[in-house]
């Protein structure tokens, strides 16, 4: 089986946790895309979608999934996403793809969040893909200092801007030991708009996409 592949399988069986007649909150990145899709074929079940990002919502509309705005919505029964790194105990690294911020609020609202992933995406310790930090752009070299006092390694991502007009620093080096911890010291960060740990609000199931099947993992 491909990696494509195995998005593809967890992309399906995420269709389990739509909510019927509901708002659905959906992710961004290629797993997320793959979720899109399946998503198109049974557009009459659903009320809409909230987006986590412009290309997300770009993908709905050519579903003909109705997009709505989250401030019109009073409840989001469930949010599915992507992730970049997630551990067993559904702690993540997002951001890949730049819509960590919108992510993250979207996330919070919902109340449940089901990851999407192939099973290369499961890690002992986060870290090792480069956490990804949305920073207003006047506290680049700011936040780029403490990012290396915490232990890190700060490359600015070239020729990129977030839907919200700001840069995003990747972080290099470091090994996340206490993902929740990390998550608020760099949220504390003046400058910082979001980092891209899902940890204090991490996911609540995981639908992993191994070779031979689906596996299910959920927060214990
Ligand atoms: C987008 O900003 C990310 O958070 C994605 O959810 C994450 O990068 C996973 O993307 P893929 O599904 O493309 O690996």
């Amino acid at each position: 089986m491909t990696q494509d592949e195995l998005k593809q399988s967890v992309a399906r069986e995420a269709i389990k946790y739509i909510v019927d007649d509901e708002v659905i909150g959906v992710g961004s990145g290629s797993t997320a895309n793959f979720f899109v899709d399946e998503l198109g074929k049974v557009r009459n079940r659903i009320a809409g979608a909230v987006a986590s990002s412009e290309k997300t919502a770009e993908r709905l509309k050519r579903h003909g999934i109705r997009l709505f705005d989250l401030n019109s919505v009073n409840e989001l029964p469930v949010y599915i996403d992507g992730a970049d790194e997630v551990t067993e105990h559904l702690a993540m690294i997002k951001g890949g793809g730049g819509a960590l911020t919108r992510e993250k609020i979207v996330a919070t609202v919902a109340k449940k969040f089901v990851c999407i992933a192939d099973e290369s995406k499961l890690v002992p310790v986060l870290g090792k893909f480069p956490l990804p930090v949305e920073v207003i752009p006047m506290a680049r070299a700011y936040v780029a200092r403490q990012m290396v006092k915490l232990g890190g390694q700060p490359k600015l991502r070239e020729r990129f801007a977030t839907d919200n007009g700001n840069i995003v620093l990747d972080v290099w080096g470091l090994s996340i030991l206490n993902p929740v911890e990390l998550e608020t010291a760099v949220n504390n960060i003046a400058g910082v708009v979001t980092n891209g740990l899902f940890a204090r609000r991490g996911a609540d199931l995981l639908l992993l996409g191994t070779k031979t099947g689906v596996r299910t993992i959920a927060r214990k």
